[in-house]
């Protein structure tokens, strides 16, 4: 991190979830130092608006990945699969949302408040759970840790969309 604040890029950043993590970068006043977004060529050269500033959506590429501090990462499995790697081989700690990381033994799964201290001993990827399940454990964890929980019943209702990414 220099002085003023972490380098961050978030990759996906014009999808669903990458809108919405722009905006709690913003809303929580995150110490970036700069965001850059990234997605796919489609949308290179777009400009997003975040925080009163304009950002123009960058493509990856080799040269573009360089000195990020923290990748926040959302562009579907697959390309998390290429680009995460790359990114943390630049020095990045990538936290990704998508499913590709999540069995990766070499990759923590964490949930924020839940389990932060698997985190630590990263390998340049984070990864985190699928929603429903991340949510859920934020009110389990307190109550498996008082009580014990042996067994969890659920069902979720997910979209159709999401299982080609
Ligand atoms: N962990 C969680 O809680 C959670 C919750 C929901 C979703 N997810 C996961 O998050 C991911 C994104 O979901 P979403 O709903 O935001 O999808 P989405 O709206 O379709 O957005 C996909 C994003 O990825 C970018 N992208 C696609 N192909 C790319 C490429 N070849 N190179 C670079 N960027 C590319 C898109 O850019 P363009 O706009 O240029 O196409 C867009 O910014 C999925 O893997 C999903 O499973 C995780």
């Amino acid at each position: 991190m220099a002085g003023d604040g972490y380098r961050v890029g978030v990759m996906g950043a014009t999808g669903a979830v990458g809108t919405t993590i722009l905006a709690a970068l913003h809303d929580r006043g995150f110490p970036a130092s700069e965001v850059v977004a990234f997605a796919s060529v489609r949308s290179a050269g777009k400009e997003l608006e975040w925080g009163g500033r304009t950002l123009t959506v960058q493509r990856l590429s080799d040269e573009s990945i360089q000195g990020f501090d923290v990748i926040l990462s959302s562009p579907g499995g697959q390309v998390s699969s290429e680009w995460s790697p790359r990114f943390a081989a630049a020095g990045a700690t990538v936290v990704d949302n998508t499913s590709f990381w999540r069995m990766h033994e070499d990759v923590p799964l964490v949930v924020a408040g839940v389990n932060d201290e698997a985190a630590e001993h990263h390998k340049g990827i984070v990864a985190n759970p699928n929603c429903t399940t991340m949510v859920m454990m934020m009110a389990l964890a307190p109550i498996h840790r008082a009580v014990g929980l042996e067994r969890f019943v659920v069902s979720s209702y997910q979209a159709v969309s999401g299982t080609v990414q």
